[in-house]
Order: C-alpha cells, then structure tokens, then sequence
C-alpha cells in the first residue's frame, strides 16, 4: 500500500515536490522500498495545479487533506501562522503526520506542534524550515547527537548576503542592491522580513532550540537587520581584515542560550567569510565533532523540495515500516536565555555627524562617561558637503553601556545625522 500524500501549497516549494514525485516516485519504490502517492493538492489557484499536471487532484478547501482518512501525511507549505497554524495543528489532531517547511510558525509554536504530534503518535519533520536544500535539522537530531554543541552560527538568510555581498564587491548603495534584489525575485516587494534580520531569528530559534536541548522561540531572539549599512561599512571591514555578515548566532554559554541576529563583523579567514551571494552556511561547533559547516543554496524550488521530501521519504519509511516517531520534541532542558544587555564583545560603530569642530571630542567623551574603551577612530568624507563619517572601533565593552552611550549621543542636539550603524564583532 503506498504512503497517501495530501499537499497543501502548490508555489515554488509546493511545484517542485510534485515534480519531484512524478519524476522519482519508481527509484522511491526500487531503492528504498517505499512507495508514495500524491492523492490530493490544495492552493488558492488551480492553474498551478494544473501547470504540474496534478489539476485533477486539485481542491482549494485544506479540510478535503486535512479531514481525509485516507491521508497519512500532509505536506504543508503555504508559510505563515494563520491559516497554516490550522492546517498543521488539524491535521495532527487527526492523527496525520506532517512534514512543513513554515520556520515562522515552527519558531513561535513549536510547543505546541510537537505536544499534538506526541499525542497523537505521529511525526513533524521540518528539515526545509532552515537553510533551503542544507541538511541541518537532521544533522542535530542525529548525526551529531552525541555532541555538547556549543555554538551554531549562521548565514540563513540568502537576500540579505546577496546584498552585503554586492555591496563589498561592488560598491553598491543599499538603496540600489535592494532594488536589484527584488528585481531578481530574491527580496520581497516588502522585504522587512529578511533585511530587519526576522526570517533569520525565527532560523536561529529552530536551531538554537535544536542544537542547545532547550526551547528558543521568535520572540528570544535580539534582531537587527541590514538596513544601517552601506559599501563605507564593508569597506572599512575588509582593511580591518574582516567581512560583514548578517549572521544568526546561538551560543550555549554557563549562564545560559545567548542567540541573536545582527550584522556582524567575522575574520575574513573564517570559512564563513567565503560565503557569498545568495547562499547559505551553518557552522556548528561540538565537543566531539569540532567544528563542521554545512554549505549551499538557502532558498529556491529545487533546494527546499529537496529538503521536504527527504523528510517525507523518512517518514513515509516510517509508516511503512510501522515504526513509531523515532524522534520528538529534543527540548528537555529549561536554560535561560541571556539578556542581550549582558553582551561583551567589540563594536564598529558608524556615526553620520556634521562637520564640525568639536563634535568627534563629545561623541568620544560620551563613550568615556560610559565605560566604552576606544580602540581607533577614523573619520571620512560623505557626498553632503557639511556631514562626515566617524567610524569608532572599541575594545571589549558591555551591550549595556553602547546602548547607554548610543542614546544619549541620539539624544543630543544637532549631533547625529542619521541612526548609527552598529557592527558587532565575533571573533
Ligand atoms: N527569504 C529567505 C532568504 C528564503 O532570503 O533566504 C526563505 O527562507
């Protein structure tokens, strides 16, 4: 009897799963003894359906997969935490199991996802929230189960490094690369969701969770985005010997998970420095393993369906084999999350300020009153006549008294021209 699929979702993810069962549903049967049929598709638009050559399995009503006894295993991929939320928590509750590619809603109600699974006995397997077509979840829950991991540190989002990418090759404005970005289909008409760094929080937050045996849910995450950087930033990085990334980091540490998103200054002898464009990379640090990264395309039809239906050939072996869900909910410890406030690390900071006498002294005595210790300052030209850059790197200093100084500096009449740009710097 073969595995009866339900796939709600029918875009660039959803078209390239059913491409990949037509062309690959016999070598499923030969080489693993698994067989699976796509019995049902839901979207809101048939014509996609019917573009993959499955219209005559089309519905546009979820509770036809969702409510089908026939079903063993919906496939959701309509991303979200609206509809989607019901389609993955029905089914479950109907005792289906599930496999999805939704980061936002594993990274807000994962609780509460894997409680129904466990109650009903079956599985959720979400490989293609994170990182496209790069085996990552898989990896944590098993390959590397026999590690402390102590850090996992990525580039998740494919946008975003495309941007800073062109923007320390070729010097290009914000404003243009992510113009150009959208015109390529990377960025959204709305791309708050990957250059304010979200869609890498909600990644992190999987992972984090995964890597560190402890729930990490969305809103843990402190998040900063691309949107202060410009081609000075990437510049002044590369002679300082560094890259920018905007790079999702989770750290186990004695006091507990510390994961947040920002851009973030790396050696540009780290094997992530080299990663460019869109792709992505994960690097994960392990008491046994050492340091391991997994590499490649972080988005796209291909790479995601690639992901989802390796999680879908596992699970429906599952089924077939009657086996149970092998592994859970990993989430057994309670570590706290340590404020963003506690941070020690070196920051570039960025200052658009009017050239005036004066001005470089009170920015630097700011830092002083606050415990901020400087290690250099450069000061450069802008295309307005009256404005200039002042580029602070500091030694070692506390989250809490950048902030502080920050503010303050805001708050100062006539002083900042534009939001500072804040890179931190891991080492
Ligand atoms: N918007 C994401 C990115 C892809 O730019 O990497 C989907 O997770």
């Amino acid at each position: 009897m073969p595995v009866k699929i339900g796939l709600v979702g029918t875009g660039t993810v959803g078209g390239g799963c059913i491409d990949i069962i037509q062309k690959h549903r016999e070598d499923f049967k030969r080489h693993y003894g698994i067989d699976i049929e796509l019995v049902r598709v839901c979207s809101l638009d048939p014509a996609e359906a019917e573009a993959h050559g499955v219209g005559h399995l089309f519905t546009s009503d979820f509770h036809e997969i969702t409510g089908d006894p026939e079903i063993d295993l919906v496939i959701e991929l309509i991303g979200g935490t609206g509809v989607a939320h019901a389609i993955v928590t029905e089914a479950l509750k109907n005792g289906k199991n599930v496999v999805t590619a939704n980061k936002a809603l594993m990274a807000t109600a994962g609780e509460e996802i894997f409680h129904l699974a466990d109650e009903a006995g079956v599985e959720i397997a979400f490989e293609a929230s994170v990182g496209g077509g790069i085996p990552i979840i898989d990896p944590l829950k098993h390959s590397l189960i026999s590690n402390e991991i102590s850090s996992v540190l990525g580039i998740v989002n494919g946008t975003t490094n495309y941007m800073l990418t062109r923007m320390d090759e070729d010097g290009m404005p914000y404003d243009e690369v992510l113009a150009e970005a959208q015109a390529k289909g990377f960025a959204e008409a709305d791309p708050t969701a990957d250059v304010d760094g979200f869609d890498a929080a909600a990644k992190i937050a999987i992972l984090a969770s995964i890597a560190f045996n402890s729930r990490v849910v969305m809103s843990d995450v402190h998040n900063e985005g691309i949107r202060n950087i410009q081609p000075i930033d990437l510049a002044t990085a590369r002679d300082m010997g560094y890259s920018v990334k905007l790079l999702a980091i989770g750290h186990r540490l004695p006091e507990g998970v510390d994961v947040r998103v920002h851009p973030t200054m790396i050696p540009r002898s780290h094997q992530l420095a080299h990663v460019n464009g869109v792709d992505n990379a994960i690097y994960v640090t392990g008491d046994a393993v050492g340091e391991t990264m997994f590499f490649g395309a972080g988005a796209g039809s291909g790479p995601a369906a690639s992901a989802v239906m390796g999680d879908v050939l596992e699970v429906s072996r599952h089924i077939t084999l009657g086996v149970p869900p092998i592994v859970g909910c990993t989430c057994t410890d309670e570590l706290p999350i340590v404020p963003m406030d506690n941070l020690e690390t070196r920051y570039y900071i960025r200052f658009v300020v009017p050239d005036r006498t004066g001005v470089l002294a009170a920015a630097a005595e700011v830092f002083a009153k606050h415990d901020v210790s400087l290690r250099s300052v450069v000061q450069e030209g802008t295309r307005e006549r009256d404005a200039v850059n002042l580029i602070f790197v500091t030694h070692t200093a506390r989250e809490k008294n950048i902030r502080t100084a920050l503010a303050e500096l805001g708050a100062m009449e006539d002083m900042l021209l534009a939001d500072p740009t804040v890179i931190r710097v891991e080492d």
